[in-house]
């Protein structure tokens, strides 16, 4: 049998550079002509050149020829690592009749600066022009010359702030960078292989930084929650091929000035003058006789990490589907699609004019923009036109949740083609594909992916519009699983950990946000918002959910590892503060936009105390910690017992009654047998009696279908799937929605909008039903005992009115996708694909079982098969 490598990663990424990891892990992906291909061994080569890897040559690491089936999470076992390091390597593959593979086409990994004393750059900053509350976004540029012989030049920078590099004119980074962290405990390094973009002789960096987060505004948070003023570092490195090496600096040689942008805030828009533009500001040949030196900062006493997070970048750019001229003489399009980035405006016209550029997710019944979700946030753009033939614009340092584009003050009339939309968000690579022969649930889950794209942006935010976007952790804790079928978030997530991690109170408290933005260091929630508090079930407790979901999608055992001990931290913290293991009702957010249905703040605690409890039970056993497996094991149990003992009746009836009670129970285990039975029904009951509609809200939604198809309702659950009448997924559909709404009755027939106080659009946690879709409806699943799709559970669920659906989830080892259709002459008809290197247990739901054409007569009875890669055919009749 002959393998193929096809692709090799480091850390999850192609390529990386910059890495501080002293183990990378190494991935690859397997394929195979046949069936059942399985890799038995593999060798790989780790290099400290291109030249010695060419002649099999590992000097960092050879393997040497391994027993293993693994094929992901290989830990680099060879040197120590050096910092700047630049490693080159290979693997083959051993497959079941012991052929070895070729080897794959070599990939390479470097090494960022290892320790602090490398750092020789300073901080440079550029000091306030005066007292204003937004100040212009100030420009570096440095100018140096290179030498012949060139062999590498790297750069290592970040910023307390966000920054724009450019070298000689042309962009380099992405958007946002460094992103978001605790900027009082860390922040990102990002590292760029220049040696493609500079040239012997003259050269020049150009920078341009954003208060971002840093010192812009944060949320509801008020600005200047981290620093007064954005600064900046980089070190470049210029390597030659005879090893001697130039450096260039951040330090005070450099030149500052301020540009054409007037200011630029997240959550406040921008305002650009262009009339203030310096031509070829960021060339070699530009004369800054006349700009600053600037402000250099002492220090500063966090971390420098390599970057975790993936880059944020324009991922599409989208075209206005209409145009039309308000009775005011403004301009409003349409894009189409509530998405999230920024406008690129093309305008021409009278130097000094000023165009207003802005943006809303809805439109008022006057066909005007509603802008009164926003709260105190401003979604423009004000340009001043300098006067010159078509003038093209787009904003830097802040971006907008919009479907409509209101043009305020444009020169001449507009059309289609003078703005252009642009996707903005954490590049996440797509990871899922989902079709159904129902249209409203295909635009459900395009809806779904909608809203991930819309607020996956450095951290998982809540919403894009209103001055809030902040890392609500309930939100993503409920989402995480649903985000990970739809992208690969395996270092989106793992960097959001660190954000959890660094914002965990003394007490073990999780906070409700990440990075908590000062909120609670400052006391902020005391003073201003003191219903917040650090600790809701369901939000804190996604310092345990996260890191067991990242096991189960991908298998990593070193996240669980890494911050084992803030999750034990967290599960005593809340065990301390129980009576009787039962959690107090105090502030908390509940089922938070629940509708008609007010789960007690108690029993939705102790519900959650349980379940962080039983993931920890099982991340200790996955660790090898067999003791700490028993113990929370067993504390799991004691928890459910009070829980029982607490709010469940003898006909198990749970104190408060909503759906999410009955869903909770059943989902983390709560009930004994009999109970749960009981428990099934009464939450039917409820359902039936809505009219056949959901009441949950964040955190019961997320466990509603998975608990109705669990238990054996599959039937109820596609009832509520497809459910049109409010509140349902569908309501919002039939509506026009094009995202996830944050609240089931943000629009109605009746009311219209609800409160602007709170009223986005874009909120991703009431799409967590797409983890069902995935898990259920389409049948791809993990199998827990290893994580990670090594081993596939496959288990469609057909029901409702659906007729087929064709889904695919791109696993660490490949595609795994299934496609399934029921004829109308009732039978169940399913194609299944599995990568290399693993297997899958097929289950059917029907009878008269047939893999590829021939009928499982040996297996009489039994509905499931196992089957290794490649693709199969199977058929069922379905059940009457
Ligand atoms: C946010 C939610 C968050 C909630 C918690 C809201 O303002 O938008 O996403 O989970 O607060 O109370």
């Amino acid at each position: 049998m002959t393998l193929r490598v096809t692709s090799c990663r480091t850390e999850y990424m192609h390529n990386p550079l910059g890495l501080d990891e002293r183990k990378p892990r190494l991935f690859w992906k397997l394929a195979s002509d046949e069936r059942s291909a399985v890799q038995i061994a593999y060798q790989v080569l780790v290099a400290r050149s291109e030249e010695q890897l060419n002649k099999d040559i590992g000097d960092a690491w050879d393997s040497g020829k391994v027993q293993s089936d693994q094929s992901t999470h290989i830990e680099y076992a060879g040197e120590p690592l050096e910092t700047e390091g630049c490693y080159y390597w290979k693997v083959r593959v051993w497959g079941a009749a012991d052929i070895a593979s070729d080897w794959s086409d070599p990939a390479l990994w470097t090494m960022g600066l290892l320790s602090r004393d490398e750092w020789k750059a300073l901080w440079i900053g550029r000091k306030s022009e005066s007292d204003l509350h937004m100040q212009p976004s100030p420009f570096f540029r440095k100018g140096f010359t290179v030498k012949v012989g060139v062999r590498r030049v790297t750069a290592y920078a970040t910023a307390l702030g966000v920054f724009e590099l450019r070298v000689n004119g042309a962009p380099i980074s992405a958007h946002f960078a460094p992103g978001w962290t605790d900027y009082d405990t860390r922040v990102q390094v990002t590292t760029f292989d220049l040696t493609e973009h500079i040239h012997p002789g003259d050269n020049a960096f150009g920078v341009i930084l954003g208060d971002g987060w840093y010192a812009g505004t944060v949320g509801f948070l008020g600005n200047k929650v981290y620093g007064e003023r954005p600064f900046f570092l980089m070190q470049v490195h210029i390597d030659y091929a005879d090893g001697t090496r130039d450096s260039v600096l951040t330090d005070a040689s450099w030149k500052t000035s301020r540009g054409p942008i007037v200011y630029s805030d997240m959550i406040l828009g921008e305002t650009y003058d262009a009339r203030l533009e310096k031509e070829e500001w960021d060339s070699p040949y530009y004369d800054d006789a006349d700009w600053e030196s600037p402000d250099v900062r002492p220090g500063y006493n966090g971390l420098l990490v390599a970057a975790v997070e993936p880059p944020i970048r324009i991922t599409e750019t989208m075209r206005p589907l209409t145009v039309r001229q308000t009775a005011a003489g403004t301009y409003i399009y349409d894009m189409g699609q509530n998405m999230v980035g920024w406008t690129e405006l093309r305008v021409k016209g009278e130097r000094g004019k000023k165009v207003t550029v802005s943006h809303a997710e809805m439109l008022n019944p006057d066909g005007t923009m509603y802008l009164d979700n926003l709260r105190v946030a401003v979604q423009q753009e004000n340009y001043i036109l300098k006067g010159k033939d078509v003038e093209v614009y787009e904003p830097r340092f802040t971006f907008h949740g919009f479907r409509y584009v209101e043009l305020i003050g444009y020169p001449g009339v507009p059309d289609l083609d003078s703005i252009v939309g642009k996707v903005v968000h954490s590049d996440t690579p797509v990871a899922g594909k989902l079709e159904t022969s129902d249209e409203r649930v295909n635009k459900l889950y395009a809806n779904i992916t909608w809203g991930q794209r819309g607020n996956f942006l450095s951290v998982p935010t809540d919403c894009p519009q209103r001055d809030e976007r902040l890392g609500w952790t309930g939100d993503a804790q409920i989402f995480a699983r649903t985000a990970a079928y739809n992208m690969d978030v395996s270092r989106f997530f793992s960097k959001f950990m660190w954000d959890m991690v660094d914002s965990q109170q003394p007490s073990g408290a999780f906070t409700d946000v990440a990075p908590d933005a000062g909120w609670i260091r400052h006391k902020m929630w005391n003073t201003r918002l003191n219903w917040f508090a650090p600790d809701n079930a369901g939000w804190g407790d996604a310092g345990v959910v996260i890191p067991w979901t990242l096991y189960l999608m991908y298998g990593d055992t070193r996240i669980l590892a890494t911050h084992y001990e803030a999750m034990v931290r967290w599960v005593h913290y809340l065990k301390a503060n129980t009576t009787d293991l039962v959690r107090p009702n105090y502030a908390n957010y509940g089922d938070w936009l629940s509708i008609e249905a007010d789960t007690p703040n108690e029993v939705l605690a102790t519900a959650y105390f349980a379940y962080s409890t039983k993931l920890l039970a099982q991340i200790a056993h996955v660790l090898g910690k067999s003791e700490d497996a028993a113990k929370y094991g067993s504390l799991f149990e004691d928890i459910a017992l009070a829980f029982r003992k607490a709010f469940v009746n003898e006909d198990g009836r749970i104190h408060g009654g909503t759906q999410t009670v009955y869903v909770l129970a059943l989902q983390f285990g709560l009930l004994t047998d009999t109970l749960r039975d009981q428990a099934v029904d009464h939450l039917v009951a409820d359902i039936h009696q809505r009219g056949d509609r959901l009441s949950t809200g964040f955190l019961g939604v997320g466990y509603l279908l998975p608990a109705l198809t669990e238990h054996g309702r599959l039937d109820v659950a596609y009832k509520l799937l497809t459910q049109e009448a409010f509140p349902s997924w569908m309501y919002s559909i039939k509506h026009g929605a094009t995202t996830i709404w944050e609240r089931w009755d943000g629009w109605t027939e009746e009311q219209g909008f609800q409160t602007p106080q709170m009223n986005s659009f874009n909120h991703y946690s009431l799409g967590s039903v797409g983890e069902w879709m995935f898990r259920y409806m389409a049948g791809i699943d993990t199998d827990m005992v290893e994580g990670g799709f090594r081993h596939s559970v496959i288990k469609p669920q057909p029901g409702g009115e659906l007729t087929h659906v064709t889904a695919s989830y791109e696993s660490l080892y490949g595609t795994i996708a299934i496609a399934w259709q029921v004829s109308d002459s009732g039978q169940f008809h399913l194609k299944v694909s599995l990568p290399a290197n693993t297997s899958a247990t097929v289950y059917l739901p029907g009878d008269q079982c047939q893999m590829d054409g021939i009928p499982a007569a040996k297996q009489d009875g039994q509905k499931s098969y196992r089957i290794g890669s490649g693709e199969y055919e199977f058929q069922c009749a379905m059940p009457k």
